[in-house]
């Protein structure tokens, strides 16, 4: 065996094995690019996630909505932090990854295009974007990446929290007054089909996954975890008393599932590619404050090089 030759099959013994691969360890170029897109795919959709609700940090109805709603979003911004650390120990640096998100040469989740129109937005994206954040998220606490598994654990005991969160904020309003009510289905209504789209297109559409398996980078199909978000949204949305805005949700005795209706893969394909609601707003707010940090992350940087210096 040629030297490349056993690096690739201790490799292949470690993932098949399900030990982590570690940031020293050897891997195969395609299996580094795949993580490093990945993982900064994810950081930047924590980042830009921050958006639609700290929209409403300053409108909050009460002290104890914005507390919560403050420590959400904080915690989202701690998510994008450990991301790009995780990233980093890749090798690529975290001001590179920003600049290719500020440029679009890195995508960050679709979802985040869509507008916040009402406070019950808070709410719904706690429940049904964060729920679909966990059913993408715990799988990976299991990824084959050292770093990117264990960044996992800390982040869905967090999304956990939002969830609950968003959740209760709605039970709240449910209890309320008719136009409350009417808010919360207005915001399932809107962000019902986009959660969906979370998981990423159909199985059949989607070339990468097969590979990612394989690295054990991903545990389950995009189709998978898409039916088990549907089956765990269901009891819920009864729960709280609201609908899914689909005639085709059922519940299948025959394959134990619900079934249910087809996302519209075009509007997803146009925001993805830049043409939805709040693209340009998002990446606005994102470069205006990359702009404002410049001088702040320079003077960290001189005061570091001085201390060490001084030392
Ligand atoms: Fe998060
Ligand atoms: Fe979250």
């Amino acid at each position: 065996m040629t030297s490349t030759e056993s690096l690739q099959s201790e490799f292949d013994h470690t993932v098949a094995s399900d030990q982590r691969v570690e940031p020293r360890d050897w891997m195969p170029d395609g299996y580094r690019r795949t993580l490093i897109r990945q993982i900064a795919q994810h950081a930047h959709s924590e980042i830009i996630g921050m958006q639609p609700e700290g929209a409403w940090l300053a409108s909050a109805p009460s002290l104890r909505r914005k507390a919560i709603l403050m420590a959400k979003v904080q915690d989202e911004a701690g998510h994008g932090l450990y991301l790009y650390s995780a990233a980093e120990t890749l090798g690529v640096d975290r001001g590179e990854l920003t600049a290719k998100l500020i440029s679009g040469a890195q995508k960050y989740s679709s979802i985040f295009n869509y507008p916040s129109l009402s406070f019950a937005d808070v709410g719904v994206i706690g429940w049904l974007v964060d729920g679909a954040a966990i059913c993408n998220q715990v799988p990976l606490c299991r990824s084959s990446f050292g770093p990117y598994a264990r960044a996992m654990v800390r982040v869905c005991k967090e999304e956990s929290f939002h969830q609950r969160q968003g959740f209760e904020l709605l039970m709240t309003m449910m209890r309320g007054t008719v136009e409350q009510r009417e808010m919360v289905q207005d915001a399932v209504n809107r962000w019902w089909w986009p959660a969906l789209m979370m998981f990423g297109p159909p199985d059949d559409k989607s070339p990468n996954s097969a590979q990612s398996m394989q690295w054990r980078i991903k545990r389950h199909t995009n189709d998978e975890l898409r039916q088990r978000f549907v089956d765990m949204s269901v009891p819920q949305a009864e729960t709280l008393g609201v609908t899914f805005p689909d005639p085709e949700l059922k519940w299948n005795e025959q394959r134990q599932h619900h079934d249910f209706g087809t996302p519209d893969w075009d509007e997803f394909a146009r925001i993805i590619s830049g043409d939805g609601p709040c693209n340009k707003e998002r990446i606005a707010v994102r470069r205006a404050a990359d702009d404002e940090g410049t001088w702040v992350r320079e003077a960290a940087t001189a005061f570091a090089q001085r201390g060490e210096g001084a030392r």
